[in-house]
């Protein structure tokens, strides 16, 4: 049961996910009203009082990352301003997060500008899923959650009760998350060697680990072209794997994913929907897991001041129950 002062909003980027979420906790959300002017600037205001209130607001900086992330800090704004209690940001999608170091002289590192940005605006927390890579929670001088969908996706996995499989990173940067996954499911891991001779290009050369008669599940965090999921299931198959599956966290799907997934040699492509996916991007072998469970846990969780660790220690407890 949630306490007294207790507000849940949503943003325009997810609004299935909030409703979900709004469902799993039973209560409301928190109306908003946020229009476009003509010239394209975001307007907000939150139509009831948030005064003394523990204030969540869920807005993935999704497609388009710009826009989505422009009108979270508005709306952050217009709550700073009502005095609230505190205000958590959930971002189920980080955008920007890519850019997370520089790889040549005079660029940007845009994940932490996007981090000053959301604490300048006065945001007292952040829940975000699977950042690009872990470390850029410490960009945040506040407190932050990043959570993890790997006992989601070893499930999913499990449940196919498949032999002899592989999990597969499909570049050195994931090489990590590839080891988690496999000692999860307690399966061999096998890296592929991509290079990207400019952005939104993959170019694969080479696998290395053992995937000749296995299948192969590639997890990654960010399917955006699917350049890299595509070329990687080429090669795979070019190596001998029996199948591959695609899981990654984040749906960004630019063009032209879905033309290269329904193309592609791909058995299944699995997602969360941390990014609201479209419904003319819905084809047959996207598969959609819901992080409204998970992420409805910690919002009450958070609220109330209690740890995360135990659910994630039920949750890997009953995978173990299933591998054995
Ligand atoms: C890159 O380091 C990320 O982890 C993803 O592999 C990448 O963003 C996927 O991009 P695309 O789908 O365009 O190949």
């Amino acid at each position: 049961m949630l306490k007294k002062h207790f507000k849940l909003i949503s943003g325009t980027a997810n609004r299935k996910l909030a409703d979900e979420v709004a469902k799993i906790l039973k209560i409301p959300l928190t109306p908003v009203e946020i229009k476009r002017f003509h010239d394209g600037e975001i307007y907000c205001r939150v139509l009831e009082s948030v005064r003394g209130c523990d204030v969540f607001i869920i807005q993935p900086t999704s497609p388009d990352a710009s826009l989505n992330l422009m009108e979270l800090l508005i709306m952050v704004d217009a709550l700073k301003r009502s005095s609230p209690d505190k205000i958590t940001a959930v971002i189920p999608y980080y955008g920007y997060c890519r850019q997370d170091k520089k790889t040549k002289p005079r660029e940007p590192i845009t994940a932490k500008l996007v981090a000053n940005m959301i604490e300048t605006a006065g945001v007292d927390r952040v829940i975000t899923f699977d950042l690009h890579v872990a470390q850029v929670q410490g960009f945040f001088d506040i407190p932050s959650d990043n959570l993890e969908v790997v006992p989601l996706f070893a499930e999913y996995i499990q449940n196919k009760k498949l032999k002899n499989i592989v999990v597969v990173s499909p570049d050195a940067g994931g090489a990590a998350r590839a080891r988690y996954f496999g000692k999860v499911l307690n399966a061999p891991i096998a890296i592929i060697d991509k290079r990207r001779p400019e952005p939104n290009v993959a170019k694969v050369e080479n696998v290395i680990g053992n995937v000749k008669g296995k299948t192969a599940f590639l997890v990654d965090d960010i399917i955006d072209t699917a350049g890299s999921i595509t070329e990687a299931a080429n090669i795979l198959l070019r190596f001998g794997a029996k199948e591959v599956y695609a899981l990654a966290t984040h749906a960004v799907l630019s063009d032209p994913a879905i033309e290269r997934i329904t193309k592609s040699n791909l058995k299944e492509v699995v997602v969360t929907n941390t990014i609201q996916i479209p419904k003319e991007k819905m084809i047959g072998k996207l598969k959609v897991i819901s992080i409204a469970p998970l992420l409805a846990e910690t919002v009450k969780r958070t609220h109330e001041g209690l740890p995360m660790g135990v659910v994630y220690e039920q949750m890997y407890k009953k995978l173990e129950r299933k591998i054995k």
